[in-house]
Formats: structure tokens, sequence, C-alpha cells
């Protein structure tokens, strides 16, 4: 069936910056580039047993918070790298706040109301992104990744891209071929483009301190995230003069600076080699033992802590290392999370645990796509 086009009525807003309608023959259909409300035509991308994916090519009534897209490389079977580019601002909020919700609904059996909220720092939900990663294709051409493909769409900009990053100087050069390319732009007014790993850092400045960050590693994005995340994950936390505390997938350090000065001692645990070095150069002189492993194997002997940190990849922490951590006996737990699906697994298993969730907040760290990023608070016996 793929390559087939159905006419569909679009029902509701799912994970992964789709919409859900069903095919005559019942099966659900995911669709990009539509709203809940619309009646559009699709093209099928992906035919499964269960399910179809589609692209919707055509819309035949649409929903009012529609609007013409502001990048014209966005669309159908075009660039891979927004999801909403088509929807108001405010509604693609309201989106992400509908999906999060239920995610936690599903999968954690906690009921909760949840607003996103913008992140200073954008202009109109565009230029707000500090770290760009570009493909080339075999001709030495650079652009973005099709949706689901590995094939590359040209591009003359990126509209969500910071413009020190300037983009479209980028995509005029002939890299070498089927290579990533990345540009990082830092607080600090550094452009650093580098294809493949690189030695060299850029200096990042948030919550008052100086951040070494290796070029192409790990940074959050959005050019008000450090600033936003450090104050919340601090807020939540509560930290105590007396706390021992663990700050877990810690990057070059972020949490545990900002933790350090209000408590006893931070463990920081990392597996990056280059973020790991970033990290004991960046936290020296405070209160934080850099511990440069993975965090699954590091929990595995016997840790105590009062307060936990954690701020995994997308795929969430995962039952065992969750496990492990209400073993640390801790009293207050502070998930900050870029999938709200593997949030809700891991939630599911804390709660299980004895922990309840006691705070979620959404930041809009990602406008234009479907991503964002929520701190919660999860707490066990008296706080
Ligand atoms: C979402 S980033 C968070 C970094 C940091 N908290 C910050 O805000 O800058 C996740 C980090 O976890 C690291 N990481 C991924 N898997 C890991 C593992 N199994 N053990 C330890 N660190 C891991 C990555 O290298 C990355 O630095």
């Amino acid at each position: 069936m793929s390559g087939a086009t159905l006419i569909l009525d679009i029902e509701r807003v799912a994970h992964g910056g789709v919409c859900v309608g069903h095919a005559e023959d019942g099966r659900v259909v995911f669709v990009r580039h539509t709203l809940p409300g619309e009646q559009v035509r699709v093209e099928v991308t992906e035919e499964r047993r269960s399910y179809l994916r589609a692209d919707a090519v055509e819309v035949l009534r649409s929903a009012p918070a529609r609007v013409p897209p502001p990048c014209p490389w966005a669309g159908p079977g075009r660039c891979g790298g927004c999801d909403w580019q088509h929807v108001d601002l405010a509604e693609q909020r309201r989106l992400k706040a509908t999906v999060i919700g239920e995610q936690l609904a599903h999968l954690a059996g906690v009921t909760r109301g949840v607003e996103v909220q913008a992140v200073p720092g954008d202009e109109d939900w565009l230029h707000w992104r500090t770290r760009m990663r570009l493909a080339t294709d075999g001709q030495g051409r650079a652009g973005f990744h099709r949706h689901r493909s590995h094939q590359i769409e040209p591009i003359g900009d990126c509209l969500i891209a910071v413009e020190p990053a300037d983009v479209p100087a980028l995509v005029q050069r002939v890299w070498p071929p089927d290579a990533e390319v990345t540009v990082d732009v830092s607080s600090t007014g550094e452009r650093a483009v580098a294809v493949g790993s690189h030695s060299a850092t850029v200096t990042e400045r948030a919550a008052g301190r100086d951040f070494a960050v290796p070029v192409g590693g790990f940074w959050q994005v959005h050019i008000g995230a450090a600033e936003v995340l450090t104050r919340h994950v601090l807020e939540l936390a509560g930290p105590q003069r007396s706390d021992r505390c663990l700050d877990l997938y810690a990057g070059v350090g972020l949490f545990a600076a900002a933790l350090a000065p209000h408590v006893r001692t931070v463990t920081a645990v990392e597996s990056d080699r280059r973020a790991v070095a970033a990290a004991r150069r960046n936290l020296r002189g405070l209160p934080v033992e850099v511990i440069g492993a993975r965090v699954d194997r590091w929990l595995r002997s016997a840790v105590n802590a009062d307060v936990v940190v954690l701020d995994p990849p997308r795929k969430g922490a995962g039952r065992d290392v969750v496990t492990r951590l209400a073993a640390t006996g801790a009293r207050s737990l502070v998930y900050v999370a870029c999938d709200p699906a593997a949030l809700g697994r891991d939630a599911a298993t804390l709660i299980a645990l004895g922990y309840q969730l006691v705070d979620v907040r959404a930041f809009d760290l990602f406008p234009m796509t479907a991503h964002v990023e929520c701190v919660t608070l999860f707490t066990r016996g008296a706080v």
C-alpha cells in the first residue's frame, strides 16, 4: 500500500509529531503535516500489519490553527527536522501539553494538567538552535535528512538555527562525502564548524559560570535552555547543606555546578570521554567528584544519596537504573526528560517503588518540532 493515497479524517495528536486517523480496514494511520479536526488526502509512506504511516499531501478541510509554514524546505517528503511548521505557535504548545499528559496517564497512571512554557531567547520561535548537525550526500552537499530516511534534503537555510550559525554559508560549500558537519554557536560568541569528532572546545556561560564544551559535544541546544533548566532543577531539588547529591548523565557539569555551592557533595557521572574531561575542568574548586562511567554500571556498586538529578538521553534511564536509584535512599529525584514516553515508563517504575510524582514542568526548548523538555520532581518519604 506504500505510495497509495487515502482520504482521512484526523482525530487526535499522538507522540512523535504525528496525528492519528483510521484507514477503512480499521488500521491506525500516523499522519505527518496535519492537525486534529482536519480532513486530508494522505500518501502512505510505510505499511505495517497493524498500522500505516503517511504524509498529508492535500488539505481538504483545514484546522483553524493551520498556518503557512515559515520554512520553504518543510513539508511532505522534504526536510525531516521540524514537525509543526504548519501549526500556529500557541497550538504547538497545546499539542505538546496533550502528548505529555497522555503519556503520563497511559504509561504511569498519573493524571496531570501540564502547561508548556515558552523559553526566552527565540524570535517568534525561530532562530533558537545553537547546535546544528548537517549530513552530506555522495557529492559532499550538506543538508538535512528527510523524515525516517537516509536521503538528504538540500536546503538553502535553516530558520530554527541561530543566525550566527550561518547555515547558508555551510550549504554552499563542498564537504567530504557522506559525512556529518556540526556547527556550534556558543553564548560567548564563538562559532565552531567541524567534520566528525574534534578535540577543540567552545566556552558557554550559564548560571554565572563558564563551561568548556567539546565542539560537536552535548550542550542544551536552545539559546535559553541552560539558564531555564538550571533554575528549575535547583528549585525542585530543594538542596540542603548536608545533602549528598548525584548528577547523572552529567554532560560537562551544568547541573552539578548549580547544585555544588548549596550542598555537601555532588557526584557527577558521565560516559562520554570528552565531556568527562571538560566537566573535570569546569567543576574545579567545587565539592564535585566527576566519574567517567556508564550510569548503569556505576550504580552496581553501593551508592547512598539524598538528592538525585538525572538527565538521561532520549531513551530514558530504564528500569534497571531507576530501580538502583530507588535503592540509593534518595528523598528527591529531579528527572529532566526530553521524551515524554521515556519519562512515562520511568515514572511508572519509580511510582511502583514508592515515589510520588509531585511536580511536572514543561518547556518549549524545541519550537517548530514535536520535541519538548520536562523537569519533574519525584519524592519518597517525608521531605
Ligand atoms: C541529555 S544529555 C544531559 C547533559 C547535561 N545534564 C546537560 O544538561 O548539559 C545526556 C548525557 O548523558 C550522557 N550519557 C548517555 N548515556 C550515558 C550512560 N549510559 N551513562 C552515562 N552518561 C551517559 C551523554 O554523553 C550526555 O552527555
